[in-house]
């Protein structure tokens, strides 16, 4: 069972625990699918332990039923506004003048080396690029010769008590996290093709209580961005905007949401019955929309806002590819487009094998992601790490926690 990958998405509206076997050409067979309403996260961050611990516990036995796989590890999502990134150098001297990746560990190890308070746990330590004697632009330097080697990387931090958290109520259902892996990176690995990830591109996971951002350039991440804001938001404006209550407002934005209101037609409408009102009342589908389309720009205007704040924006050519529950809203593509004046596009998981049905949705693009990040864990050889594909995922705290990780993942397979 040296193939199976475990992951646990515990997003603000659902829990999300997936078993997949990894085939040939690293397919992925769904064989356990646990999907439950969340409870006790709000934004992305555990606000009720006991509740959110038990949500996650139904989860991970409804995937256990479905797979006849007993859960041990799992790699499990993060997001929330405590999450905060960092661009960081780090400098050695070359041991034995040619490249090791004992050299490539310790500059690591000397980036992760930043003021890192107490209060933060890193998550994810990503190297984005090399320079060897001064010279720039180097992907891959292991075997090349040289004196001095330095690595530029993002460091990815957390809020260690939320952090904690987390652990504790995944701990609670007898699964421990073998690593935590940030929303936009585990979505980036569905939904981002390598031409995508190679010229310049940003991802856009909107859910429901987050809107989660990764900035690709030259294959690799060079920016983050968690915002705590997300389509439960556009639900509330409903709510408050037609006096409906919230389970209701969630129903009228899936059925006759759309996030541009020029699109509807002036005569459009439909029935509704509001608080205190003793009949269903006749509603204008363009004032439902005028709402929603009010929220979405501002989502993606402090999207914008972001991205322009990292100063990668003239490095996007290939534009916005869009993900998350929240992008299943029509009109949200060219709205996407004006605000931020670039090409968009939307995206959700493919080509899965076995139990797929319900994951082809961009809701499920973290979910699977984190199986396609676990996968691609596995695949890395003990001793050798392919440091030009599979640089975002093979790089966390520091090295003891790398060996811990495969380690932790070896025996999650009886
Ligand atoms: N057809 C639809 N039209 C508009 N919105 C939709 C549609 N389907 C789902 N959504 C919205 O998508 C959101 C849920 O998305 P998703 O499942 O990606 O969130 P999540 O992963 O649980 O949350 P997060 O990642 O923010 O913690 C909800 O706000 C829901 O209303
Ligand atoms: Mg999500």
């Amino acid at each position: 069972m040296d193939d199976i990958v475990v992951g646990i998405d515990v997003g603000t509206t659902k829990i999300c625990t997936l078993v997949a076997r990894v085939e040939q050409d690293d397919a992925l067979r769904i064989m356990g699918v646990g999907i439950e309403p969340s409870e006790g996260i709000r934004k992305g961050v555990i606000v009720d332990l006991t509740n959110a611990s038990q949500a996650i516990a139904r989860s991970i036995t409804q995937a256990e039923q479905t797979s006849g796989v007993k859960i041990e590890t799992a790699i499990v999502s993060l997001a929330g506004a405590h999450v905060a990134s960092i661009n960081s150098r780090g400098v050695v001297a070359v041991s034995g003048h040619t490249v090791t990746i004992a050299d490539i560990e310790r500059a690591m190890d000397a980036a992760k080396g930043v003021a890192i308070p107490n209060s933060r746990e890193v998550i994810h330590v990503i190297q984005r690029g090399f320079s060897l004697d001064g010279q720039d632009g180097i992907h891959q330097p292991i075997g090349m010769h040289g004196y001095r080697l330095e690595v530029e990387a993002h460091v990815i931090t957390a809020a260690a008590a939320t952090a904690e958290n987390l652990r504790q109520a995944v701990g609670v259902a007898g699964v421990q996290v073998a690593q935590f892996v940030l929303n936009p990176l585990a979505s980036a690995e569905v939904v981002l093709t390598d031409t995508e990830r190679n010229m310049g591109a940003v991802v856009c996971d909107i859910g429901g209580g987050t809107t989660d951002l990764a900035i690709y350039v030259n294959g690799d991440v060079w920016h983050t961005m968690v915002l705590a804001v997300g389509g439960n938001h556009i639900t509330q404006d409903i709510a408050h905007g037609l006096r409906l209550p919230i389970d209701l407002a969630e129903d009228v934005k899936k059925q006759h949401g759309h996030a541009l209101q020029s699109e509807i037609g002036l005569e459009e409408a439909f029935n509704i019955r509001p608080f205190g009102s003793e009949s269903p009342i006749r509603m204008n589908r363009r004032d439902l929309c005028l709402i929603i389309e009010a929220r979405v720009e501002e989502i993606f205007e402090l999207a914008l806002q972001e991205i322009k704040r990292s100063g990668y924006d003239g490095l996007l050519p290939a534009g916005m590819i869009l993900t998350g529950g929240t992008s299943l809203l029509p009109g949200i593509r060219p709205l996407a487009s004006r605000v931020l004046e670039m090409p968009v596009r939307t995206a959700q998981p493919e080509k899965l094998l076995g139990l797929a049905d319900r994951l082809n949705s961009p809701a499920f693009s973290t979910s699977v992601g984190l199986l396609t990040w676990a996968a691609a864990l596995q695949s890395l050889p003990i001793n050798e790490k392919d440091t030009t594909r599979k640089k975002t995922r093979n790089m966390k705290g520091d090295g003891e926690n790398w060996n811990n990780v495969k380690n932790l993942l070896k025996r999650l397979l009886p």
